[in-house]
């Protein structure tokens, strides 16, 4: 309330305070005025105060342990484990099985978890539905040209393009089921949700695939996924999938289709390996085959779009850049904004023309990464260089920050007129809400954004395995350094990991979650399915979490590979593994040991960019498969990378004593590393047993 006495310190000195008495019956025209004046204020500041916002729970208590014994019911039956069927009929056995570290949202009545939060919307179909009911004729989807003002296409258009695309997607041979895989290959535009939704239409399912996939994963997705159908955005899109095609790699591809115009040497091109191109706009008027309007069956559990106290509004605009190909930014679109018949305007597929879009949209609602957020924070502290101006600057953000403290959110104080007024400006003007997510957020940060911009900054929490959520922040918690409590559609709970010294008792440990959101597994991989997902239907994030005493969740570490020697030392290879990355020759490496071994091995996959001149500067010609059967070589590498590793501070006992050189590079095709480029250790300890086990046998000797 400091800054509302600020405020009141600057209105009083104009009430005539010293007129008016009740006693005095007999007005003087003056006192009147000042009667007048006085009520007019107060009936300002009676209706302008600014009012904290009320919570929607105790902040001090935002989520609650879990009865084990009740979560079970919500397992899916395929889930369940016998012990657990036993665990349902002998309530007993559940209690001493009771796990204090398994917490769910306080906004639950009781332990049930919420799968729908209304319950006609249990898919993305029916909740793009339900905003088509909400908002009809009104804009669903902006884009602009550049310097030109957003044009917007209606709900009811939306849908009726999605409705034609989609049968058009049928006369093109693909399947109504959810096994029919459609790939969009598209940044954000108004066509990728319209493709999208027009999948849905017919129960098909949307694979998105993006640049940074790189040409083998791209690859490996369109034959796991027997993709015969993708939409792309424009030509040259379109001939990096066609390539693959005349390379015989990607057999199962038969058709493109593009939202651009594109010349007739590429439908030649195509022709010749059997691949059609189509427009957009040909698809539509394809002639419906007989099978039509099969209710979307595609289930996809829900997230809630609103939290408490907080709700999204038809009169909502939010501007779309993040990449639609993340579960993030397409749960931002189809949960929070569809769902409510709101609007969602494209940028114009342009970062640096980013904040012009954004002046341009006016969005109320911003949905952020991070690194964009510290970019405005920087930019921010270095505009104001004075230091008169800086002083205020901070003085300012104090003032805001202990206002919030009271829960009062507002950009309309004095504060915000004097000082923030232009940053507000910058974002359009009308921002009511921002939601982070994808990274920790310095708390510094979050709370100087939630002054200076004068709205909600959520902060969430989750992956794609769950639907990309799984925490999200409070409406009323000004507090960071957390990352709020459950959703209330998903449970979590911590593990120990006694590597790491983490331990659940302790109130920290990696964190599992369970509910309706969590996927159900991996295309066809059962065995990675079961990596992530255990038998008890717990998804393992791979994050290493901790409770705080109000009950939200702060993340704290990563969970990382750690083993020890059979002398004791531990032993984190990844660490290990970058160090020796920074060798010229060295292009992937992995580094194995074991409690058995006292020390470490590596297996060496050559740079073939430079492997063979690196090389022969030593003397040693031969190509890149000989040099890699060559001792001599071999020699060579371990010794540039001891040499490396010693430079970094690598221990002694973190070095490798012997390593192997592989040829043929790590790749999510060969199964060596997951699509975020990550290596896939039990594999490649599993591919590479044999010289393992005989580099360990000829150094022990
Ligand atoms: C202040 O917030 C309200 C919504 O809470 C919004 O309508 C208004 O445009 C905002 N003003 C500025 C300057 O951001
Ligand atoms: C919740 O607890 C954390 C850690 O104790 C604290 O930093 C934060 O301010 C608390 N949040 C609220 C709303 O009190």
């Amino acid at each position: 309330w400091s800054t509302c006495s600020v405020t009141r310190c600057l209105l009083l000195p104009t009430l005539p305070v010293s007129s008016f008495s009740l006693s005095s019956l007999s007005l003087s025209p003056s006192s009147l005025l000042g009667l007048g004046a006085l009520a007019s204020l107060t009936a300002y500041w009676l209706v302008y105060r600014p009012r904290p916002m009320r919570p929607p729970c105790d902040l001090q208590a935002q989520s609650v342990a879990v009865d084990v014994s009740a979560s079970l019911v919500h397992l899916r039956p395929e889930q369940r484990s016998s012990s657990q069927e036993c665990a349902e009929v002998f309530d007993t056995v559940v209690l001493l099985q009771g796990d204090p570290s398994c917490r769910r949202s306080a906004l639950l009545k009781d332990d049930s978890l919420l799968e729908f939060y209304y319950d006609d919307t249990r898919t993305f179909y029916d909740m793009f539905q339900r905003g088509l009911r909400i908002a009809g004729d009104c804009p669903c989807l902006g884009y602009r040209k550049p310097g030109q003002p957003y044009q917007w296409i209606s709900y009811t258009e939306v849908a009726e393009k999605a409705r034609l695309l989609g049968s058009g997607l049928l006369a093109k041979g693909c399947q109504p089921n959810p096994q029919q895989f459609v790939g969009i290959f598209a940044p954000n535009r108004p066509e990728w949700v319209i493709s999208e939704l027009g999948c849905y239409t017919y129960s098909m399912a949307v694979v998105p695939l993006y640049d940074t996939l790189g040409p083998e994963a791209m690859v490996h997705i369109l034959n796991m996924a027997e993709i015969s159908l993708v939409i792309c955005d424009r030509e040259e899109k379109a001939a990096s999938m066609l390539e693959n095609k005349e390379k015989g790699v990607t057999p199962t591809l038969s058709c493109l289709v593009l939202f651009n115009d594109f010349s007739d040497a590429f439908v030649e091109r195509a022709k010749d390996c059997e691949v059609e191109v189509l427009k957009l706009e040909q698809l539509h008027r394809m002639p419906p085959p007989e099978l039509l309007s099969l209710p979307c069956a595609l289930l996809i559990s829900s997230l809630v779009s609103s939290q408490g106290s907080f709700v999204i509004r038809q009169e909502d605009v939010s501007i779309s850049y993040l990449p639609l190909a993340h579960m993030f930014e397409r749960m931002i679109q189809v949960v929070s904004m569809f769902c409510h018949g709101a609007r969602v305007g494209f940028y114009q597929g342009d970062i640096s023309l980013l904040m012009d879009d954004i002046k341009t949209l006016k969005p109320t609602f911003f949905p952020v990464v991070p690194r964009l957020l510290n970019r405005i924070y920087d930019k921010i502290l270095g505009s104001v260089t004075s230091p008169l101006r800086r002083a205020l600057l901070h003085y300012a953000v104090r003032r805001k920050q202990a206002e919030l403290s009271s829960g009062v959110v507002r950009n309309n104080s004095l504060w915000d007129k004097l000082v923030f007024n232009r940053i507000q400006a910058n974002l359009g003007g009308n921002l009511r809400f921002v939601l982070t997510a994808s990274a920790p957020i310095s708390p510094t940060v979050l709370s100087f954004l939630r002054a200076t911009l004068g709205c909600l900054i959520f902060e969430g929490y989750g992956q794609t395995e769950c639907t990309a959520g799984c925490t999200f922040s409070m409406p009323g918690d000004w507090s960071a350094g957390h990352v709020g409590a459950p959703l209330p559609c998903a449970m979590v709970k911590l593990v120990d990991i006694p590597d790491m010294n983490y331990y659940a008792k302790n109130g920290d440990g990696e964190i599992c979650v369970q509910g309706p959101s969590v996927f159900r597994g991996y295309l066809k991989d059962a065995e990675r399915t079961s990596e992530a997902l255990d038998s008890d239907g717990w998804l393992h994030t791979g994050d290493v979490g901790q409770w705080l005493p109000n009950g939200t969740l702060r993340i704290i570490d990563r969970k990382k590979h750690i083993f020890k020697l059979s002398q004791g030392e531990y032993i984190a290879p990844e660490k290990i593994e970058n160090v020796y990355m920074r060798c010229v020759p060295v292009l992937q490496v992995f580094v194995h040991g074991d409690s058995l071994q006292s020390f470490l091995i590596g297996i060496v996959v050559p740079d073939p960019e430079v492997f063979v001149d690196w090389a022969k500067d030593r003397g040693i010609v031969g190509s890149h498969e000989e040099l890699c059967q060559n001792p001599d070589v071999k020699k060579a590498v371990l010794e540039d990378m001891r040499a490396v590793g010693k430079e970094a501070g690598l221990k002694s006992f973190e070095q490798v004593k012997d390593l192997h050189l592989h040829p043929e590079t790590f790749s999510v095709a060969n199964g060596l590393l997951t699509p975020t480029m990550k290596s896939r250790r039990a594999d490649i300890r599993r591919v590479f047993q044999e010289q393992i086990s005989s580099m360990y046998s000829k150094t022990a000797i």
